[in-house]
């Protein structure tokens, strides 16, 4: 029999093995078929008849095989599954096997790599690869097709998918269409829209209001802020003790869309400058892996060109760190294939780790900002949680969001700030902010109030999805 390999890394798993020894990853087991909320993603190579005839089948073939190379590491890094290749097309899911934060905006964002990427992968400059997307978001009915792993295929069933193939078919070359209700999810400060006009497509009873997105091309702006006024005093006076030379830690508590990154981008702008900042993040598609949110930084820290090959990679890490920081640190980016030991491994990468943090926090740079502390894995923990003990003495701050279904990072040393729901002098300023010119009526403001209880993001989400609504039919 076949052995059955991972899916990401290719490397064996075992039987019964629910995550991939190797890379973290969930698996998709043998599971009986069940619904789940997610974002799909149909990508699609246009007029690769007319390419084929230009290039021939050979360079096609390897054409198709970069681009497929190419999805499949956007796809990746976003935190997707590739369901399958159809020729020059394929299909992905976000928000499967695993749950994602916002599964619409990660389908999004890989959707329009995979079109500014792919467009360079041409024969040459006058002959662009222009690739179309189709994004859609909804309940989906997933299973493995297939008994057997040799032929290993996850099927998704559904209107959720049959709208992500109708939106690729409606949208020109070169461009990506989503439906509203991927649309609503999107921040327009990441993404622009265009309305595309009300689309009757076909098994549908009603049209749909499609638009294409792209890349916004202002810098993102962060929206008025609104009010937390003892939390940001409590904050200040943190800031205070650090600048006083102390390290200190902090957590914001609060479930989802409380607004915990907005006050903590808020106050950061305030106090500390974009070069004092260190960023880490934790991802819900990235939980389990051991370190994983790590890489994002080390990368950006060292320069790293992800993309680059690995032997300039190896490069720009020895020019970057010493030398067992660098090897400790190439270990961990996957850009040394000499065999290692595991656990010898792990120490090796979790010292260059620590002496990365340590040189890189406190001489220069004040802050390390752990963005969704609740999705970080336990081995990046367990590295934080050591932190203010090796950074004692220096002026530092280490702050956090955390939602309450995570550990506690620091438990006995941190500062731990909860944010409540927003009382109704805070929601009506911030529905004003959203609202500039007062479209909304009294009755409507009213019944948003009620829906959002004081949470940001419903306030926020509800007052858009009513300012948004497309034209009626006959309006265009
Ligand atoms: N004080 C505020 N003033 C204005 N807008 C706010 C404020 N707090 C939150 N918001 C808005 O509410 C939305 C949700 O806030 P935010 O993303 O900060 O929540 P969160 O607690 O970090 O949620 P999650 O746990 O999902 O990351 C944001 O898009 C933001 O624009
Ligand atoms: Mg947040």
């Amino acid at each position: 029999m076949m052995e059955r390999v991972c899916d990401a890394c290719q490397g064996p798993i075992p039987d019964g093995a629910r995550f991939c020894p190797e890379c973290g990853t969930r698996l998709v087991g043998a599971s009986p078929v069940r619904s789940r909320f997610m974002s799909v993603l149909f990508v699609d190579l246009a007029g690769s008849t007319a390419l084929t005839e230009a290039i021939g089948d050979e360079a096609m073939f390897a054409l198709l095989a970069r681009f497929q190379d190419l999805c499949r590491s956007v796809v990746a890094e976003e935190g997707g599954y590739v369901a399958k290749f159809m020729g020059d097309g394929m299909l992905a899911y976000f928000g499967f096997p695993g749950a994602m934060k916002n599964s619409a905006a990660s389908a999004a964002a890989a959707a329009l790599a995979i079109v500014e990427r792919s467009a360079r992968l041409g024969p040459d400059d006058n002959t662009p690869m222009l690739v179309s997307a189709g994004v859609a978001t909804g309940w989906v009915v997933v299973g493995d097709a297939h008994a057997g792993p040799a032929a290993r295929e996850t099927l998704a069933i559904g209107g959720t998918v049959n709208m992500a193939a109708r939106l690729l078919a409606t949208t020109d070359p070169g461009s990506v269409a989503v439906g509203d209700d991927v649309c609503r999810k999107l921040d327009p400060a990441v993404f622009a829209r265009d309305f595309l006009g009300l689309r009757q497509f076909k098994g549908f009873a009603h049209p749909v209001a499609a638009w294409a997105i792209s890349r916004a091309h202002h810098p993102p702006s962060l929206p008025d802020f609104v009010g937390r006024a003892a939390a940001l005093a409590r904050l200040d006076a943190v800031w205070a003790d650090v600048k006083a030379g102390n390290v200190r830690t902090v957590e914001l508590l609060a479930p989802g869309g409380y607004g915990k990154t907005t006050l903590a981008h808020h106050f950061l702008t305030g106090a500390a400058n974009d070069h004092e900042v260190l960023e880490l993040r934790g991802q819900s598609h990235r939980r389990e892996q051991s370190l994983a949110c790590l890489k994002p930084l080390v990368a950006a820290l060292a320069g790293l060109d992800p993309a680059a090959p690995a032997e300039d990679q190896r490069r720009c890490l020895s020019d970057f760190a010493d030398g067992p920081v660098a090897d400790g640190l190439a270990l961990l980016l996957g850009l040394d294939p000499t065999p290692v030991a595991p656990l010898i491994r792990q120490d090796r990468i979790r010292r260059a780790l620590m002496g990365l943090l340590q040189s890189t926090i406190g001489p220069g740079r004040m802050v390390l900002f752990v963005e969704d502390a609740h999705w970080i894995d336990p081995e990046t923990r367990a590295l934080l949680a050591a932190l203010p003990g090796a950074l004692a003495g220096q002026a530092v701050l280490l702050i956090a969001t955390r939602r309450p279904e995570g550990e506690a990072l620091w438990p006995d040393a941190a500062t731990v700030i909860d944010l409540v729901a927003m009382p109704d002098d805070e929601a009506g300023a911030m529905l004003a902010a959203l609202d500039p010119a007062g479209q909304l009526a009294p009755a409507t403001r009213e019944g948003i109030f009620a829906r959002a209880n004081g949470v940001p993001l419903y306030l926020e989400h509800i007052a858009r999805a009513m300012l948004e609504r497309p034209p009626s039919p006959g309006a265009r």
